[in-house]
């Protein structure tokens, strides 16, 4: 027999509205915004209240009076608790679409831009077992596990549904003791020595960083490489170029390309890549803070038709962006790994007159709420 618990008040009756980029749903209960864990917009549920802020509730579901019928069986028996996924309670179909809905969102309410052309997202080519790279925290008892958010300690996992096999072979050798580690966090990455993607090859240094989904990785290289719209006598840059993903196949189809990337080792790894691929001059690293290499002489004086910019989740900085449009390239494409910073910046590149032509969000992290985009600029 089910208890009314509506009129406790440690217990409401919730319809969700919406969901939070991080996976949270949202609804209102007297005009009080009440975040809910693992519950979908359109359902409605009673939520056991469990955190009382002023100006919002964090809430636990403990009963669905309707469910979405795009609800998915979650793959993982620790969704939900170790904090990795966000999604995995949608069927793929939906969390595509809301990938692809999150992303215009953040270009009109943040970018101001009043329609922009954000094509369908691109799915991933396995929606498990893709992630080439994991951190494992190390819990007190000396056991690997994931650090679930607004938790204090680690919880400890035996597999990793989103991991590559190799990553889960590592983690059982792991806990049985046959790999020993030391400090509170163990880095694991599938053998990259080389790694291939769409034809090129790539040595990857452990400190170095490289796309976490090395299939996808291939689709959004193609894409890009399509969007820069290279020709022979271009010369063009690459910016933020780790060891040298995009660097390679634009060396090939470009006259001239210089990649700028602070990090020592994956400089060090993209001059090796570039040296086993090109025999000749056309490709150049340089070891610097991408705004300090912009406003160097030898870059700002030389005309660049094309430009790649793959920056961190930060975004691109105000000074950077305004040396990155003094050279005035014809064409930009952007690589964003955060909307919300995308769109902040969209917004200066295109009062500064470029024209933001298309946004190509690619799923590069199924089951989580992270979205890759590719964003296609033109100078008006
Ligand atoms: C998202 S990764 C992209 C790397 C590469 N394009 C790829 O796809 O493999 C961003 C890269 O920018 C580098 N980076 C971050 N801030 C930088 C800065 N201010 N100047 C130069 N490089 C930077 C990081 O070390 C990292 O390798």
């Amino acid at each position: 027999m089910s208890t009314d618990l509506s009129n406790h008040p440690d217990y409401i009756t919730l319809d969700i509205t919406d969901l939070t980029p991080s996976g949270d749903a949202i609804g209102r209960h007297d005009g009080i915004v009440v975040f809910v864990p693992l519950v979908l917009p359109g359902e409605r549920v009673e939520v056991e209240i469990i955190h009382r802020r002023k100006s919002f509730w964090r809430g636990r579901a403990i009963r669905w009076l309707s469910r979405r019928e795009d609800r998915a069986e979650p793959p993982c028996a620790y969704f939900g608790s170790c904090g990795g996924c966000q999604l995995q309670h949608l069927k793929y179909e939906t969390q595509l679409h809301m990938k692809t809905r999150f992303v215009r969102e953040q270009l009109v309410h943040i970018g101001k831009f009043a329609d922009p052309v954000v094509l369908d997202c691109v799915p991933a080519p396995a929606t498990l077992g893709y992630r080439n790279r994991v951190q494992f925290s190390i819990g007190k008892d000396g056991k690997p596990g994931y650090h679930p958010p607004r938790q204090h300690g680690v919880m400890e996992i035996d597999k990793c549904a989103i991991a590559e096999p190799f990553i889960n072979e590592q983690l059982t050798l792991l806990r049985s003791g046959r790999i020993s580690y030391t400090g509170q966090q163990v880095d694991v990455r599938v053998p990259m020595n080389p790694v291939t993607v769409g034809g090129y090859q790539y040595y990857v240094s452990p400190e170095s960083f490289f796309q976490v989904n090395t299939e996808q990785a291939a689709n959004m290289v193609r894409h890009t490489l399509q969007q820069l719209e290279l020709k022979q006598t271009d010369h063009a840059l690459d910016l933020y170029c780790g060891v040298g993903l995009f660097t390679l196949p634009m060396a090939d189809q470009a006259e001239y390309v210089v990649g700028i990337e602070f990090g020592e080792s994956s400089t060090s790894d993209a001059r090796r890549n570039l040296k086993t691929h090109i025999e000749d001059e056309r490709a150049r690293i340089i070891t610097a803070d991408v705004g300090k290499a912009l406003a160097r002489s030898d870059i700002a004086s030389q005309s660049w038709q094309a430009v790649l910019l793959d920056p961190p989740r930060a975004g691109v900085n105000h000074e950077t962006l305004r040396q990155l449009i003094a050279l005035r390239a014809a064409r930009l494409v952007y690589v964003s790994c955060d909307p919300a910073t995308l769109a902040r910046d969209a917004k200066v590149l295109c009062d500064a007159g470029y024209k933001m032509i298309q946004i190509q969000p690619f799923d590069m992290f199924a089951q989580t709420n992270h979205v890759e985009s590719v964003v296609t600029f033109h100078l008006n």
